[in-house]
């Protein structure tokens, strides 16, 4: 059959529509909408359909990083479909209405259970049953952790009658910013034993040394958000059972396991870092990390109840019942716990090894075909030693850095971050790769083959070139610079006083 179109003379009544904005057939970027710019800082007097708002707000979300290529983060990128059903399901369900959910309630208890088992707390008898909450991440359970350990040394200095004004905490200098805040927000002295070229973590003995009556605690991080390398814990430990013992203190140690313990347990079991070691009283672990759940999800916990003064529950009973409650925040969404308990019981230990494992092999394979191209020193621990990342360095001093690298590789939409080590060892500069689950062994050739690549065009910079390369990024740094506090504009100018006494603290590019 021919189809024959016949083309319409221009006196012809036509259907036309004249006010193509309203008409029901145009696409989304038919519309008026299309042809203005989003609201940005006003609120728009006049609504807009949904259909629409949608599209504008996705499309400008498109130009954000992919979060599958953003090596950058140890946060969760992947989770399967069911997981999303249930957290999408949950998404209208305040946690803390424990009364009108107690099914969540119920759900966070056994989140906490499952992994106070898994970090060893002593169950043996009810006096010594450990506390754990959920969180928003480690830095709130740092917070909260940090806060019940001065409370603890203040209340028992107090009943001594002896000074309780100048606590102080010692941590290894490569601390996550996350105990900046701590110490900062609860004025804590922060003592930081700085890294070395042969140790770019803290030394537990140096630690110990630092020690003294005025000290609530001691921070090991089990995975240094630098390098991933586990702190001797163990050790420790031992250090510090001696010196309490001489000295007639009580100081407990917290684990930062936010990275390492969703991972330890599982490729280094025979590693002694949890509630096996008597002075370990808290510890916090990311769920929404290694925990393999999307963000934001935390978990904080403590040893027993000793190390959990009570002072700091609060309990309420206008929800409709008694509850007792250790948060900043009252309200919070509870689809993560939710996800949190799917990823549980979903993978099981068997589930967890497998993953953990593949992570350490994509991990160990990728820094030996860096090492092997004989251009980088890698610097983090193989094998399961330590959280499946490869951290590494140029081998020479070139014409290029690794900032360079970073931002090569960046225009293949690659997010490798470049940074400095910590305090003392700032001029150590390093690129840093973390494995998560859904990294696998086919992107990491890709990457491989990617860094060759960049390294080949690096390679090919006149001394003219690498020059102009440098202020061109000293100049997008400066704009670029991000903050995760939002200036009011056309309120507050970026030159004002307070503004400018923020930037001076400006948090490390490492997280
Ligand atoms: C060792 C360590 N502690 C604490 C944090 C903060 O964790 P969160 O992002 O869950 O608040 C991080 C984040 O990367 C970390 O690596």
């Amino acid at each position: 059959m021919v189809f024959l179109s016949r083309a319409v003379s221009s006196n012809q009544p036509q259907n036309d529509q004249t006010d193509h904005d309203d008409a029901t057939e145009t696409t989304i970027y038919g519309t008026r909408w299309a042809s203005r710019d989003i609201p940005r800082y006003e609120m728009p007097d006049e609504e807009m359909p949904a259909n629409v708002a949608y599209r504008m707000i996705k499309d400008e979300i498109e130009l954000d990083g992919t979060p599958a290529l953003n090596l950058a983060s140890f946060v969760t990128t992947f989770m399967e479909d069911e997981a999303e059903q249930l957290m999408k399901e949950n998404l209208s369900k305040n946690f803390i209405d424990f009364e009108e959910y107690p099914q969540t309630a119920e759900i966070s208890n056994r989140c906490v259970n499952i992994i106070a088992r898994l970090f060893h707390a002593p169950m043996d008898k009810p006096e010594a049953e450990a506390l754990g909450c959920s969180t928003v991440g480690s830095s709130e359970a740092i917070i909260l952790a940090t806060l019940a350990m001065k409370r603890r040394w203040q209340t028992a200095r107090k009943e001594k009658g002896l000074p309780y004004d100048k606590p102080n905490m010692i941590m290894g200098a490569n601390c996550q910013v996350a105990w900046h805040k701590a110490m900062r927000y609860l004025e804590v002295e922060s003592r930081e034993v700085p890294c070395t070229e042969d140790l770019l973590y803290m030394d537990p003995k140096k630690a110990v040394d630092w020690a003294d009556e005025n000290t609530i605690g001691i921070c090991a991080i089990l995975g240094s958000t630098y390098t991933g390398h586990y702190e001797d814990v163990k050790t420790l430990d031992s250090l510090l059972e001696a010196k309490c013992k001489e000295k007639g203190w009580d100081i407990g140690i917290h684990v930062d396991a936010a990275s390492g313990g969703f991972v330890a347990p599982f490729v280094y079991p025979e590693l002694v870092w949890d509630f096996r070691l008597e002075r370990v009283y808290s510890i916090n672990v990311s769920g929404h990390k290694y925990g393999l759940t999307y963000p934001g999800i935390g978990w904080a916990l403590w040893r027993s109840k000793k190390y959990l003064p009570e002072d700091l529950i609060f309990n309420i009973n206008y929800l409709g019942s008694d509850q007792a409650s250790f948060t900043f925040n009252f309200s919070k969404g509870a689809s993560n716990i939710i996800a949190q308990y799917y990823v549980l019981i979903r993978l099981g230990k068997v589930g967890f090894t497998h993953i953990m494992k593949n992570l350490v092999s994509t991990a160990d394979y990728l820094a030996d075909k860096l090492e092997n191209t004989g251009k980088f020193v890698i610097l983090s621990e193989r094998g399961g030693k330590g959280v499946p990342l490869v951290a590494f360095r140029l081998k020479e001093k070139k014409l290029y850095d690794e900032f360079d690298v970073s931002a090569k590789l960046r225009e293949r939409g690659w997010i490798v971050p470049a940074y400095t080590m910590a305090h003392a060892m700032e001029h150590l500069k390093l690129l840093r790769v973390v494995v998560r689950e859904d990294f696998s062994r086919n992107r990491s050739e890709i990457l491989i083959r990617d860094i060759n690549s960049t390294i080949a065009a690096l390679n090919l910079w006149d001394e003219k070139e690498a020059e102009n390369h440098r202020k061109f990024r000293n100049r997008s740094a400066r704009h670029n610079h991000r903050s995760s506090f939002s200036l009011v504009h056309g309120k507050v100018q970026p030159n004002d006083k307070d503004s400018k006494s923020h930037k001076k603290h400006d948090a490390p590019g490492v997280c």
